[in-house]
């Protein structure tokens, strides 16, 4: 029987202590030019020496025009790629990986953190509902024009090229919870009516043609990515045409190479989505990685890595509230459950 204590070698990012990843998890302890400080330094690092085999770092804006929250770090500029180098170094040290999760909120933004411009988006449309970070309706967007998409591809290259640079073992393209790409993906939200929007073909386009860019230039192995089909927004929020769009991402990103995929359903319950996605994924014959779960107990995870559905079993909230998760999880000792307290916090 395999077990999430065992070694696994994954092809991006190679030999992995264990089948444990920390899921990605925005903090907002970045300092005020969007770095990386010590302190986020030691809150990774205390993981990895913990035991957690791969760390997926929380987003990382890939450039100020797509940002949407506070104190989040950036990866625009070398100091700020710079400003990474100790974390990497120190979960290294402890043989553990990190992957840094590159993201664009699209419209999920204000222009409260876009220096006054308007976030953009696959529509015109705001995000409906007031913005947590800041207690404002959402920004209304402009919609991207092709050649809008295309430098965004570019800014995704750009920091992708920074984040390797630097000594990331490989960058993880979110893709879903409302995003961006996933503004693009949603037919309740693209209204588009050129080559990105309409049909699955379109509304799939902008990520496909950017997973091809990114694995053309940077090989297969340095790119993983992040999609949430299924997930939690208030209740279970689902594309609407799921099957149709799995047959076709899953059909392109083995196309052009991919081969490592994480679902997420937020903090959903995973035998409700992204377990029932990832059997979805493994039905179309996807026989890469898939990453998954969300609180899942020790079982539940080995069920899941002996039924061939998930290789690697990713954890946020246990692992935020327990820097010492691993240990715990295989001594069998009580978890400490997430907490405001702990949320605002970094430890
Ligand atoms: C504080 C917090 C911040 C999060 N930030 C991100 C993020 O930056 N990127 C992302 O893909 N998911 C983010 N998530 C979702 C988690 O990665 C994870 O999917 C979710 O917490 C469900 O897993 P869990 O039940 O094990 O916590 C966040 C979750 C939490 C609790």
């Amino acid at each position: 029987m395999k077990n999430i204590f065992e070694k696994y070698t994954c092809p991006t990012v190679g030999m992995l202590k264990n089948r444990i990843v920390m899921s990605p998890m925005t903090r907002g302890f970045a300092d005020k030019d969007h770095c990386c400080t010590d302190l986020m330094c030691n809150y990774y690092a205390r993981r990895a020496k913990n035991g957690v085999g791969l760390i997926l770092t929380e987003g990382i804006v890939i450039n100020k025009s797509g940002d949407g929250y506070n104190n989040v770090p950036h990866i625009e500029t070398n100091k700020q790629a710079d400003s990474w180098k100790e974390t990497i170094r120190s979960v290294h040290k402890y043989s553990s990986k990190i992957v840094a999760q590159l993201w664009h909120c699209g419209r999920i933004s204000h222009p409260d953190y876009l220096d006054g411009n308007a976030p953009v988006s696959s529509t015109d449309k705001p995000a409906d509902g007031i913005n947590r970070q800041n207690n404002k309706s959402y920004g209304r967007p402009e919609a991207l024009t092709i050649d809008g998409i295309d430098k965004i591809i570019d800014m995704y290259v750009e920091s992708t090229n920074k984040a390797l640079k630097i000594g990331f073992d490989a960058v993880q393209i979110h893709m879903g919870h409302g995003y961006l790409i996933d503004q693009f993906f949603d037919d309740r939200v693209n209204d588009r009516t050129d080559a990105y929007g309409g049909s699955v073909e379109n509304r799939c386009r902008f990520a496909i043609d950017l997973i091809s860019e990114l694995v053309n230039i940077f090989g297969s192995e340095k790119i993983m990515i992040r999609i949430s089909p299924s997930r939690y927004m208030g209740e279970i929020y689902e594309w609407r045409d799921l099957d149709k769009m799995l047959e076709h991402l899953i059909y392109h990103f083995n196309r052009v190479g991919l081969k490592v995929i994480d679902i997420s359903c937020a903090n959903s319950i995973y035998h409700k989505t992204s377990g029932l996605v990832a059997r979805k994924i493994r039905d179309l014959g996807w026989n890469g990685v898939i990453l998954g779960g969300a609180s899942l107990s020790v079982d539940e995870a080995n069920y899941e890595i002996n039924h061939s559905i998930l290789n690697l079993v990713t954890w946020g909230r246990y692992i935020l509230a327990n820097p010492d998760f691993v240990q715990k999880v295989a001594n069998n000792e009580n978890l400490i459950n997430m907490s405001d307290e702990i949320r605002n916090s970094l430890y």
